[in-house]
């Protein structure tokens, strides 16, 4: 079908089709018009594997849906810091979403992780928007090169799932601007999603589904969006509001109700026919957008080159936490390996909700150990304890004491049951459940050679055990061939290179988000502003777990002395090039994450102590060395000032420090940035360290007082004390004869 010519068609249309059009036609359909030969398109979850339901649906994945690659959830492959392997799966989403006839898919979901308690954690990329950012644009951009459509959700502040279809966030702009905005702002000028949806909570009051500031004057005044806005599943309210507010899709549909009140609303002159066909003519641009990969010959189905893609993405996501040299695992003939728990059987590979994906095939870990090891490894299996019901605990957990005691090595599989997490709601706390602790301390007490692997969609605390044992190996909810990648990870076959996306702290309490978390009353006050994961553990000089960006290999590597170059300015294209040397020192292959974090220490205002801008991942042979650039823009420098309203970067110094985790930064290389004064113009308001601070204020202000005989009147300690009132206040107390007039004449000088 050729483009549609959206004018002629919005010129045929009746208010009443029109009004159709700006709801859903059914659950997981844009409506169509035959009268006038629109389509309807197909929409469908989700992040990182398709549920797409033939016949109706539901929108928290109780209902079936069509088999489709389950690949590892965003919080897996975040862990990768791989964007190319975010693209590579983007772009197996896409081919998949074409064979099943879906033109748009409901992801990816980059809400940032404000407190490790969220229930949907594990479809959410980071703690921090950058890396977020990064690997979001990487995966949609993949996904829209293939003709099908993108939903970046939640926009913006859905951070909770206690509460989240009236809960208010409380957020000041600052902290919107630098936490909870950028990831959506780098993909919507980075690829121009199809659409973005909004989410159900309310943002300073207003539902997000309502809300022009964020839906119009941010989203399109500022960054250009031409897509369209669809609401999440039900979180429209006022249909009418909302097509004002910009929002130009309601799902699903409320029929006989908002198209009623729309029709209505025009009828009688409440809503501008205008802003009707604005809502139209989008619908009718994702449906042009869509025409051409839906009317093409569907490819053919790759799931087994997508199950293999779903291994390797597995294996990339996986962060090795701590390795005693138990792993990887070096088990002769003869030997006999302990596999406990009853996810190496039924492995636990992705989260409740939406996301939930009916997978093609399942790799179970249990069967891909028993394919790697050598033939004559003898394999023993035993649940240890139970997922639901622990009532058969005492004798799981004897059974796995006898069978450590006879084993050279134990695998335990533990981790959090698909109750514990999941959309809909959040967690109460970050402990591994108790019977999984009691086995893990009856194993370590028989057995010296002891590995844990935990799949689970958000962090768990480690520090309570994590010395109990030789190997820590972190996979996330893998996805459906998490089994084949942990025992590739496991045997040697694979080499982990994951790093943490989140920070895992010591406890809970730790979390600045803590005082804040879920909140109450409808009300949650973002209280720890900008400073969330390892920007809050950063300030509180906290010590954590494992930091953000850690992640520990079979190898090792060293960094050389980067080297740094800086090309335009402030305002003229500033390009900061940090090139850094990379050597492979150990004895086999891997890959390692070179970060580059910036610090601004002459800030006038309050910033975190770092944060992460640059990062790049090279793969290198045993010995092998290579390097890697990463460049800086000028908004790896920048702030978002209140005061003006914009983002601005405050000449001075700055410290780039370049390392392979947050907390591991053996280079440090200062740069000096000239740049605009960022001061606002003086006046009577402005205070004596403002006046002071600015060249021309503190010519004419000394001058001044000066002139008045009375120079030696500003002496340090005066100032230190009196440097905060403002100078309309001091003309007031006649001072060193500084007086109102003489104040005033200082102003008309400026
Ligand atoms: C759900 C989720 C959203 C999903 C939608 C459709 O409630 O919040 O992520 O895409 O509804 O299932």
């Amino acid at each position: 079908m050729p483009d549609l010519d959206i004018d002629a068609l919005l010129a045929e249309l009746t208010l009443e089709e029109k009004a159709s059009l700006v709801i859903g036609g059914d659950f997981w359909h844009t409506a169509p018009v035959e009268r006038l030969g629109i389509e309807r398109v197909m929409v469908a979850d989700g992040p990182h594997g398709l549920r797409m339901q033939p016949d109706g649906g539901d929108h928290v994945g109780i209902g079936g849906s069509a088999p489709a690659t389950c690949f590892p959830t965003a919080s897996g492959l975040a862990s990768s810091w791989n964007r190319s392997l975010a693209a590579e799966v983007g772009a197996a989403l896409a081919q998949e979403a074409r064979v099943q006839g879906v033109s748009v898919i409901l992801g990816p979901g980059i809400n940032m992780k404000r407190s490790p308690l969220c229930g949907r954690n594990f479809e959410y990329f980071s703690e921090d928007p950058y890396l977020a950012g990064e690997l979001a644009l990487a995966m949609a951009a993949a996904i829209q090169e293939q003709g099908v459509g993108t939903s970046l959700k939640h926009y913006a502040a859905n951070n909770q799932e206690d509460d989240r279809l009236r809960v208010s966030a409380e957020v000041d702009e600052r902290t919107l601007r630098e936490i909870y905005l950028p990831a959506f702002e780098r993909v919507v000028t980075g690829c121009q999603p199809w659409t973005v949806m909004c989410a159900y909570n309310k943002v300073n009051g207003t539902y997000a589904s309502e809300h022009h500031w964020l839906l119009t004057e941010v989203l399109r005044e500022e960054w250009g969006f031409e897509g369209l806005v669809v609401s999440d599943w039900g979180a429209v309210h006022d249909r009418v509001a909302s097509l004002v507010a910009g929002l130009d899709l309601e799902m699903p549909p409320s029929k006989g109700r908002s198209d009623v009140a729309v029709v209505e609303a025009v009828s009688s002159g409440a809503l501008a026919p205008e802003v009707l066909d604005r809502g139209v003519r989008r619908v009718l641009r994702l449906v042009s957008q869509a025409m051409p990969t839906k009317d093409a010959t569907p490819p053919e189905p790759a799931y087994e080159a997508h199950h293999a893609l779903a291994r390797r993405a597995a294996a990339e996501s996986a962060v090795l936490l701590r390795n005693d040299g138990t792993l990887p695992l070096a088990l002769s003939d003869g030997q006999t390996l302990a596999v406990i728990g009853p996810f190496a059987t039924a492995p636990r590979y992705q989260g409740a909700g939406s996301s939930q994906v009916n997978p093609t095939t399942l790799d179970v870990p249990l069967d891909e150990l028993r394919a790697q090891l050598p033939t004559h490894v003898h394999l023993t299996h035993a649940d240890g304890f139970g997922l639901d019901d622990s009532s058969n605990d005492a004798a799981l957990l004897a059974e796995a004491r006898d069978l450590a005691r006879q084993a050279d090595t134990v695998v335990l599989f533990l981790g959090l049951p698909a109750a514990a997490e999941s959309e809909g709601f959040d967690r109460t706390h970050l402990e591994l459940p108790a019977n999984q602790l009691a086995v893990l301390e009856t194993v370590a007490q028989v057995s010296n050679r002891v590995v844990v692997v935990l799949a689970n969609g958000s962090v768990v605390r480690t520090s309570a055990w994590e010395d109990r044992v030789g190997a820590v190996l972190e996979c996330w909810l893998g996805g459906q061939a998490a089994g084949g990648a942990v025992a590739d990870l496991l045997t040697g076959a694979g080499n982990p290179s994951g790093k943490l996306a989140e920070t895992i702290p010591l406890r809970l309490e730790d979390n600045p988000s803590y005082l804040n978390f879920p909140g109450d009353s409808q009300k949650v006050v973002y209280g720890e502003g900008l400073f969330i994961g390892y920007r809050a553990y950063d300030a509180l000089a906290l010590e954590v777990s494992h930091p953000f960006g850690f992640g520990l290999s079979y190898t090792s590597f060293s960094l050389g002395s980067p080297s740094v170059s800086v090309a335009g300015s402030v305002g003229d294209e500033l390009c900061v090039s940090v090139t850094v040397p990379v050597t492979n020192t150990g004895a086999v292959e891997g890959a390692e994450v070179v970060q580059v974090y910036v610090s601004d220490p002459a800030a006038s205002v309050r910033r975190p102590e770092q944060e992460l801008k640059g990062f790049a991942k090279i793969s290198l042979g045993a010995g092998e060395s290579g390097e890697v650039q990463v460049d800086l823009d000028e908004r790896a420098f920048s702030y978002w000032s209140t005061r003006l309203g914009r983002w601005v970067v405050e000449a001075g110094e700055f410290v780039l420090r370049v390392g392979t985790s947050s907390r591991d930064l053996p280079h440090a290389h200062s740069i000096d940035l000239d740049a605009p004064s960022v001061a606002g113009p003086l006046d009577r308001d402005s205070t004596l360290h403002e006046w002071l601070a600015d060249p021309r204020g503190r010519d004419v202000l000394l001058g001044a007082f000066d002139s008045t005989g009375s120079a030696g009147f500003i002496d340090d300690d005066l100032i230190h004390v009196i440097g905060t009132m403002p100078l309309s206040t001091l003309a007031g107390f006649g001072l060193g004869g500084f007086n109102h007039d003489l104040l005033d004449k200082l102003v008309s000088e400026l």
